[in-house]
């Protein structure tokens, strides 16, 4: 039984896309996300802060490589892994996070550090830095899937010029609508939101990743967000944020989404989203065809893996 006055509500994803196929297909990736969802849930029910459990979520999705963040993300176009996320504290409106990162396990864990810090966004440089300053072992989120995907995909490309530096929009893969991300509500009625990427694969070098904007994650005491998808379509809807100011202005989740997802897809965007209410209601939103996600209620697990495919939206009673 939860310890506090709130019954603990639950959404993660896994990314969005075209298909599941480069994911193991439907039940594999279920699979993954429920035992995810199966272990934050029970810390949740332990009493721990939507912050704890968000960046519990985080990791574990980041240490999955199936996804795309941590362990499995994507090279980017001179075959370098460079990794972005961000943390949310909804009860304090802190953002924090860290942007084209390397060289390092759970890039969750800087930016939960960063809640704390003076200057909380960090790029490379200083995230370098601070895994430094840390004394953070240094750990290579590099998967023989991803290396052969990436030389598979550069066959044929070495002889243009640039072809090292340049993003060619023909070869971003499935993968470069990956992400994770994680959103609670905990037993004190707290909200928390976070996300974590390899990038969108085969981007130009310093290209920075929605994951690590308010435009990808966000959240005020009223409501928490994370998206998954093309990160430049994110930031150009502002999406989180947007979804988030529509709920603090009074509007239900339901509705915030419906709008917000509307707009979208009347824009051609390509993307989904996961989000909290502080009233509990969990809900969700896609323009995309599939959006890997899945949720505890406080009654039952389920998930999005099978919705029909482009623009869907829903969401629980709070
Ligand atoms: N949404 C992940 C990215 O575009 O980097």
């Amino acid at each position: 039984m939860p310890t506090g006055q709130f019954q603990p509500k639950l959404i993660i994803h896994g990314g969005a896309g075209s298909s599941l196929k480069g994911k193991g297909g439907v039940e594999a990736v279920r699979q993954s996300l429920y035992a995810v969802i199966q272990d934050v849930y029970a810390l949740l029910l332990s009493g721990a802060s939507a912050e704890a459990a968000v960046v519990r979520g985080c990791e574990l999705l980041e240490d999955d490589p199936r996804f795309n963040a941590g362990t499995g993300s994507v090279l980017q176009s001179d075959g370098q892994i460079r990794m972005s996320a961000s943390l949310m504290n909804g009860m304090a409106q802190r953002f924090s996070g860290v942007i084209n990162v390397s060289r390092v396990k759970n890039p969750i864990n800087l930016a939960q550090f960063l809640q704390d810090s003076d200057d909380r966004i960090l790029s490379d440089h200083g995230s370098a830095e601070l895994l430094r300053e840390l004394q953070i072992p240094a750990y290579d989120p590099l998967t023989e899937l991803r290396l052969q995907e990436w030389i598979l995909e550069r066959q044929g490309n070495f002889s243009k010029e640039m072809a090292g530096v340049v993003a060619e929009k023909e070869l971003v893969t499935e993968a470069g609508r990956g992400t994770i991300g994680v959103v609670v509500l905990d037993s004190q009625g707290r909200l928390a939101a976070g996300t974590s990427t390899g990038g969108k694969g085969f981007e130009r070098i310093g290209r920075v990743s929605d994951s690590a904007m308010p435009a990808g994650n966000y959240a005020t005491a009223h409501a928490a967000v994370s998206c998954t998808g093309i990160g430049e379509d994110i930031i150009d809807e502002c999406l989180a944020a947007r979804i988030v100011v529509r709920v603090t202005d009074g509007l239900p989740l339901s509705e915030a989404l419906a709008r917000s997802f509307l707009e979208a897809h009347q824009h051609n965007r390509d993307f989904g989203a996961i989000a909290i209410d502080a009233h509990g209601a969990i809900g969700w939103g896609k323009t995309s065809e599939v959006l890997l996600a899945a949720y505890h209620d406080g009654d039952r697990i389920g998930d999005t893996l099978e919705l029909p495919t482009g623009l869907q939206t829903g969401a629980s009673d709070g």
